[in-house]
């Protein structure tokens, strides 16, 4: 047997044998595992079993890889969490980082709050470790997979993702949670508020993991990692930036998202910070006061504040990514992103690395949804077959966040995508429209981007379309459209919320 000892200290143990192989062993009492992370302290974690095998995985959840970003640390790039004493119990989530999610907000937050105290609402900074063979030997330590969550950057928690399925092979999974919406992205392009902090929160959990995780039986030199959605982009983005060392990850998968779609970047976040302030009461003048007024607002009123801003800037024609997504950063000691992801891209400043990138078959229909909602239905053009022959198309683009002025993309997509006969009716365009918002909005990011990786690592592209029962299409909110939607079953959250938004902002 493998003498665990010199790298573990387990402890407390009134002793099942839960498996006894030649090379590694597994102590652990009813209540779970307790191992010891050299420097930081010792953990508590607990079992379960894999979905199909029922093969032990050893969990550790709600480990705090960085400082509460709580104080005058809000809006602050991430700063590594401190040792604990005695032991940490790891056997529950950490709490989820602060959101609004549901239409009802103020309702939500008399629910939200009743659970948490204003002190630790934003004390969200955790991951969860699960591994099916805690005790290994280095020789024999398993790669590990970092799984960023999607949610447009503002929804979302690390809650959602079991590793059930995941653990019937060999990995550990690893999935943190990092600062959302406001608190996470909002940015002043200064010093006090940067942006992209919870980007660097993400990038710090992958130090942790660089530093930690051999411990649960993972190899540090073996980190891939992937995200859905902006969870894809935020991957991809590790790639771009300059703050993340290339020894932080080896490979990465990027499903259903690229640092090249148009919804990636804010690209007025001042405008938008200080709209978002605005609203928030904190319209002083001078930038320091402003900062401290925003710095020192319950989390609640800056979310309410930033949900506001963006029901307005959709309302007002806006995309509604403001205040809670990623920036350029022209401040800030630490940047994440110096430059626009494309020129990086087109200059190879970036991570070269083996790269899988895949979309869904109804990618398109999440957005489709949002124009039949909010413009055909909304404004009684579903039969409108002028509207639906000369504009639609135009309009799908712009949902997309391309302005096509002249005209021409729409009128070489609607060469390319529909047969005779079908423009002008619904019905008919369904196929073609799920089409061509998919590309507008994904596809057509994901290819580019692998296609530059590819010039110097191995890159691969898979599309999912299995039309199943488990498809997320709507997101939990039941949807009765007129047409289909394959959408990764793994996700929860929605692609940038424009969804649950705007029916705030119709209903
Ligand atoms: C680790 O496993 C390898 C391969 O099974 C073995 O050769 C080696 O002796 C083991 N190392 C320790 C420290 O047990
Ligand atoms: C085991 O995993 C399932 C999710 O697949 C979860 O519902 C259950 O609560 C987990 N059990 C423990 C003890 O964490
Ligand atoms: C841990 O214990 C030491 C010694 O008692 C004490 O100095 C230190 O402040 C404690 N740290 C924490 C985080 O409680
Ligand atoms: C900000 O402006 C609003 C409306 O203009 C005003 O009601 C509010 O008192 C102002 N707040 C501060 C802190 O100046
Ligand atoms: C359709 O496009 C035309 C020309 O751009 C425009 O004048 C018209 O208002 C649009 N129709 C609707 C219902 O938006
Ligand atoms: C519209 O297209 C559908 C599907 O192709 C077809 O069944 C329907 O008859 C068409 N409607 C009209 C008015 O042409």
């Amino acid at each position: 047997m493998w003498a665990w000892a010199s790298r573990f200290a387990l402890f407390g143990v009134t002793a099942t044998w839960l498996c006894c192989l030649s090379t590694e062993a597994v102590y652990a009492d009813a209540a779970g595992v307790t191992l010891k992370l050299p420097g930081l302290g010792a953990l508590r974690g607990s079992l379960n079993t894999s979905a199909w095998t029922s093969r032990a995985i050893y969990q550790f959840q709600g480990i705090p890889f960085a400082k509460p970003p709580v104080g005058h640390l809000r809006f602050k790039p991430p700063e590594p969490a401190d040792p604990w004493n005695g032991t940490l119990d790891a056997t529950k989530f950490g709490k989820k980082c602060p959101a609004l999610t549901r239409s009802n907000q103020e309702q939500e937050f008399k629910e939200w709050t009743s659970l948490l105290t204003p002190e630790n609402t934003e004390d969200c900074l955790t991951l969860n470790v699960y591994t099916p063979k805690l005790f290994s030997n280095a020789s024999l330590a398993l790669p590990v997979m970092v799984y960023i969550h999607g949610g447009s950057f503002r929804l979302g928690s690390a809650q959602e993702y079991w590793p059930n399925y995941l653990l019937e092979k060999d990995v550990v999974l690893v999935v943190p949670q990092y600062r959302l919406g406001p608190l996470g992205f909002l940015s002043l392009q200064t010093e006090d508020v940067p942006g992209n902090m919870g980007l660097m929160d993400q990038a710090l959990a992958l130090r942790w993991v660089r530093n930690y995780i051999s411990f649960f039986g993972g190899d540090p030199d073996r980190v891939t990692i992937f995200g859905q959605s902006a969870g894809g982009a935020a991957v991809t983005l590790m790639q771009l930036s300059p703050l993340v060392d290339e020894n932080l990850f080896a490979k990465v998968i990027a499903q259903s998202g690229s640092a090249l779609a148009t919804w990636v970047i804010d690209r007025n976040p001042v405008r938008s910070g200080l709209a978002i302030a605005r609203l928030a009461n904190c319209n002083q003048t001078k930038m320091a006061d402003l900062t401290a007024c925003l710095r020192e607002i319950p989390v609640k009123d800056l979310l309410l504040a930033h949900s506001k801003f963006l029901v307005a800037d959709i309302a007002a024609g806006g995309r509604g990514t403001g205040g809670n997504h990623p920036v350029i950063q022209t401040a800030g000691n630490q940047r994440f992103l110096v430059e626009p992801p494309l020129k990086s891209i087109q200059e190879g400043r970036f991570k070269h690395v083996p790269l899988l990138g895949g979309v869904t078959r109804h990618e398109g229909s999440f957005i489709l949804g949002n124009i039949y909602d909010n413009i055909l239905q909304e404004y009684n053009l579903l039969h409108n077959e002028d509207y639906l022959r000369h504009n639609l198309t135009r309009t799908t683009l712009r949902f997309s966040g391309i302005e096509d002025t002249t005209g021409m993309i729409s009128d070489l997509l609607n060469e390319k995508y529909f047969q005779s006969g079908e423009l002008g009716n619904f019905t008919a365009m369904t196929p073609g429209l799920i089409d061509i918002c998919g590309v507008a909005l994904l596809k057509a990011a994901t290819f580019r981007f692998l296609l530059e990786n590819s010039r110097q690592q191995r890159s691969f592209l898979y599309s999912f379309n299995y039309f199943g029962e488990h498809t997320k299409f709507g997101y939990g909110v039941p949807v009765d459209y007129p047409f289909p939607g394959v959408i990764l079953p793994l996700q929860m959250a929605s692609h940038f919320g424009l969804q649950c938004l705007q029916r705030q902002g119709h209903t």
